[in-house]
């Protein structure tokens, strides 16, 4: 059985005010302990969110880390070693606006979850298409090369002590969800490839959804045999409809 987890990833979002409001609506609500929480602020506010979450069950994350395990001389860049040292326990790799925006590419993601897993952090590796590949009937050939990647790379282990979030590009803070059918299909085929590898992993594997998720579409997502919980950008943002999520990934 793998146990849902729902992550908030809260972007180039807050201050030291908001993102302490957010923290006391988060440890105020009542959770469901059959629900793994994450929270991903910025790396400014990394340091400040771990402390006042010590001690509750919600653990935190980052949204990026160096693609080198050491520290050294690369301006404007945190490590994963740094990151742990700051209480994170996950790190996103591969956000499509880091792969689109920031033009990451397969390689340097390849290096960024390596290091991070050599570091002790747990790799969420975010795939998916934008709304042209979804049109061209490129979908599972697009998703299936962002796996691939990390495969070739990293050998099919790698995903023994990793998540993958499918985030569809065109859902992504637009207000235009996934149909649970439509992400259920890919969430299926990208178990199918990694079972070809290696079942046992394959099912082993937590695969979250991500684009336009909120508590009045979550359960529906979530009750499809593959998605085994949320990666929730926008509406993390409010303690309330967080919790509210989370509760329907529990259920
Ligand atoms: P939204 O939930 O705002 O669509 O963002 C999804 C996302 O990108 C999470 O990483």
């Amino acid at each position: 059985m793998r146990r849902p987890m729902v992550a908030g990833n809260w972007k180039m979002h807050g201050t030291r005010a908001s993102v302490a409001e957010l923290i006391e609506g988060l440890v105020n609500l009542a959770l469901p302990g059959s629900v793994d929480v994450a929270v991903f602020p910025t790396s400014l506010h990394i340091g400040l969110v771990a402390e006042c979450l010590e001690g509750t069950s919600i653990v935190v994350g980052a949204q990026n880390a160096a693609h080198e395990t050491g520290q050294g001389a690369l301006t404007g860049e945190v490590s994963p070693g740094q990151v742990v040292d700051m209480g994170c326990k996950f790190v996103l790799v591969g956000h499509s606006e880091r792969r689109q925006i920031m033009g990451e590419t397969n390689s340097v993601l390849n290096h960024k979850f390596a290091a991070a897993q050599a570091s002790g952090l747990t790799p969420i590796l975010c795939v998916g298409e934008t709304l042209e590949e979804r049109e061209a009937g490129k979908t599972l050939e697009v998703v299936g090369r962002q796996l691939d990647s990390i495969i070739e790379e990293l050998g099919i282990d790698a995903f023994v002590n990793a998540v993958i979030a499918y985030e569809p590009v065109w859902a992504i803070g637009t207000g235009l969800t996934a149909s649970p059918q439509q992400a259920q299909d890919v969430h299926a085929e990208i178990r199918a490839q990694l079972a070809k590898e290696n079942a046992e992993v394959a099912q082993g594997v937590r695969l979250l959804y991500g684009g336009s998720v909120k508590a009045a579409n979550a359960a529906e997502l979530f009750g499809m045999p593959d998605i085994d919980g949320g990666l929730i950008g926008g509406a993390s943002l409010n303690a309330d409809e967080f919790g509210a999520i989370i509760r329907a990934a529990g259920n």
